[in-house]
């Protein structure tokens, strides 16, 4: 969602703010625009539609070594011209680009136009530009703790002046921000990928932490104008990551990807010796992991969903309640917090609102987080007391995939160091750290069989609507299947834990309404056959997800067949299909799989 790019050095500016730009599309954007201070005062262009629109309208002899640039996800106000950021101040001296939602922006605006300012735009960001040019310190760092003390909402904005033109004031409160440092060069940036061809060296911005940023160097500071000490640290991340490698869309690459990050999430994580995880970043000793008696998961999405079947290894593991809630939910009912319960947050981009404000909220009541999380020094993992890094690298695509295989793996590990402490006996840890060694290349069997799940995908890419139905540790796999088959084909797809079928979806099975069934070799094997049974009888199409030795006798349906592991691990290796199946029916129908319509990659506002 909405990305930043500052950069101020000798180079041009223009080049490398709208090549920024694009290393952010991935985030989710209606509109883009840049604004460069040169000799003749802050030249702005903005576009409505993709980065490649922008550049277009770039003149080549765009001369200036500072600027700042935005794309931007509509909140306020349509994706309009007049909406795109930078905004400006009346004169045009101050240029604003803005993340986040002001929440007073209403009444700022009614007390700016009685004031005789004529606004330009619909949005609650235009309102920072004016305050900023209105405020009476005379510094711009002054004048922009000034403007943000008015201010109520989430935001990271970079502010330039054409008075002060070398240097770029920027603050930080709920939204991601960092600053990248260069060879006499400075950068800004939303993440880390807008800099990776110029610079692993960054800082990372605190909530309520402003910064001055000029050509040679930069410093940080508090809204009461203390100087906070920030060292800079490197960012593991290379431009190879973040090009396709050949596949058509990052979404195929990510698929692909799996069996080596997950070869890399492991290593070092095994304990054969105690049959056990080793998970130090938990910060958690065998004392307090032994203390827990409930473990809460909070994720939004599919993070959600892998925090379900998260919630149901760790109960089979450990023997102890747990139990997972959208983040987005919990927040806003007034939880119950209690101190020996383990609260596990889970997110991909560490930046998604609702779960970090979740994470606050605990934590103002004295609960115990920690976050299994992907994007290393992001918002949500530096605010949780420990956690797992996930290490499935950049993920680019906006449909999630392997950074969930991830996590369900993340969940694995917890579950195994939770048991060991609890009631898993050592023979069963070793059981389950031989499954999870077994993984990455038994998810290289799965993909391995590409093809013929690749058939069955453009076969159900022509159904209006789809039903998916898992039962128990099936349920959430039904769940993603469903999930990533929306997100990206656009077409309905509804999950429902099989034993609910007769309870009201069987009355919407005909032939128009395929089915996708999870059915795997468990101790459940016989009444998910039986829930397919019912659907043929209604001569409904059926596609079956199951293990090598599960005899389906005689249901007519496609089987996709996946290698068997352990019953606790066994819905990772069933979700890699689905993944494959939303894909191909997605690519037969010709949709933008990495970009798809309305969704972000990162959800940084509620
Ligand atoms: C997954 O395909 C989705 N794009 C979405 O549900 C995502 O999982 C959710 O928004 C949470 O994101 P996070 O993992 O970055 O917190």
């Amino acid at each position: 969602m909405c990305g930043i790019v500052g950069y101020v050095g000798a180079q041009p500016a223009a080049p490398i703010l709208v090549a920024g730009l694009g290393r952010l599309e991935y985030r989710g954007y209606d509109s883009a625009g840049i604004a460069v201070i040169g000799s003749r005062g802050a030249k702005v262009i903005r576009r409505v539609g993709r980065v490649h629109d922008l550049a277009a309208a770039v003149p080549e002899r765009t001369s200036g070594g500072i600027g700042i640039g935005h794309t931007r996800w509509a909140t306020h106000g349509a994706p309009t011209e007049a909406n795109a950021h930078p905004h400006g101040s009346q004169d045009g001296r101050i240029q604003v680009v803005h993340n986040g939602i002001i929440d007073n922006a209403a009444i700022l605006r009614e007390r700016l136009a009685k004031d005789g300012v004529v606004l330009a735009s619909d949005t609650d960001s235009e309102v920072l530009a004016h305050l900023i040019a209105r405020s009476a310190e005379t510094s711009l760092e002054g004048a922009v703790l000034d403007a943000l003390a008015h201010v109520t909402g989430t935001y990271a904005v970079a502010v330039v002046d054409v008075s002060t033109p070398d240097r770029i004031v920027v603050a930080r409160n709920g939204s991601p921000l960092i600053l990248g440092v260069g060879e006499r060069e400075m950068f800004v940036a939303s993440d880390a990928a807008a800099l990776v061809r110029h610079t692993s060296s960054v800082v990372h911005l605190d909530d309520g932490e402003f910064a001055t940023v000029t050509a040679t160097g930069f410093r940080t500071f508090t809204g009461d104008r203390q100087d906070t000490a920030k060292t800079p640290t490197t960012v593991d991340l290379t431009v190879e990551e973040l090009e396709l490698a050949g596949h058509e869309h990052f979404m195929h690459k990510e698929i692909h990807e799996q069996p080596a990050s997950l070869e890399r999430m492991l290593r070092g994580r095994l304990d054969d010796r105690f049959a056990s995880a080793r998970l130090d970043g938990l910060r958690l000793d065998l004392r307090e992991l032994r203390g827990f008696r409930r473990v809460k998961v909070l994720g939004c999405g599919s993070a959600y969903y892998v925090g379900q079947a998260g919630a149901l290894t760790i109960e089979a593991l450990a023997r102890v309640p747990a139990d997972a809630e959208p983040a987005s939910e919990f927040r806003y009912r007034n939880p119950v917090i209690e101190p020996d319960t383990l609260y596990v947050a889970v997110s991909q981009s560490g930046e998604t609102a609702d779960t970090l404000f979740a994470v606050r909220e605990i934590q103002r009541k004295g609960g115990r987080v920690v976050g299994l999380v992907n994007v290393v020094g992001s918002a949500i993992a530096r605010r949780c007391d420990g956690g797992i890094y996930l290490h499935a690298g950049p993920e680019i695509s906006v449909a999630s995939t392997k950074a969930l295989t991830h996590m369900a793996v993340g969940f694995a590990l917890l579950a195994l160091a939770l048991g060991r402490v609890h009631d898993l006996s050592h023979a069963d840890g070793t059981r389950i750290l031989a499954g999870l060694k077994a993984l990455p290349a038994q998810i290289g069997e799965v993909l391995a069989d590409e093809q013929s799940i690749a058939d069955a995908g453009r076969r159900l890419a022509h159904a209006r609507s789809l039903l998916f139905i898992g039962r128990v540790r099936g349920y959430p796999v039904a769940r993603e299947a469903a999930q990533k088959f929306k997100e990206i084909t656009y077409r309905h797809a509804e999950a429902y834990p099989s034993s609910e079928l007769k309870h009201g979806p069987l009355a919407l099975v005909g032939p128009e309404l395929p089915t996708v069934a999870i059915v795997p070799d468990d101790e459940l094997r016989e009444r998910n056959i039986a829930a397919a049974h019912e659907i043929l009888a209604r001569r409904g199409e059926l596609t079956v997800i199951t293990h090598p030795g599960v005899d389906l006798g005689d249901l007519t349906a496609h089987r996709i067949t996946v290698p068997k592991n352990e019953p606790e691990l066994d819905p990772i290796l069933l979700t890699i299909p689905a993944q494959l199946l939303a894909y191909h029916a997605a690519r037969t129908l010709g949709e933008d799989i990495d970009r798809p319509r309305n969704l972000a990659k990162s959800v940084t506002v509620e």
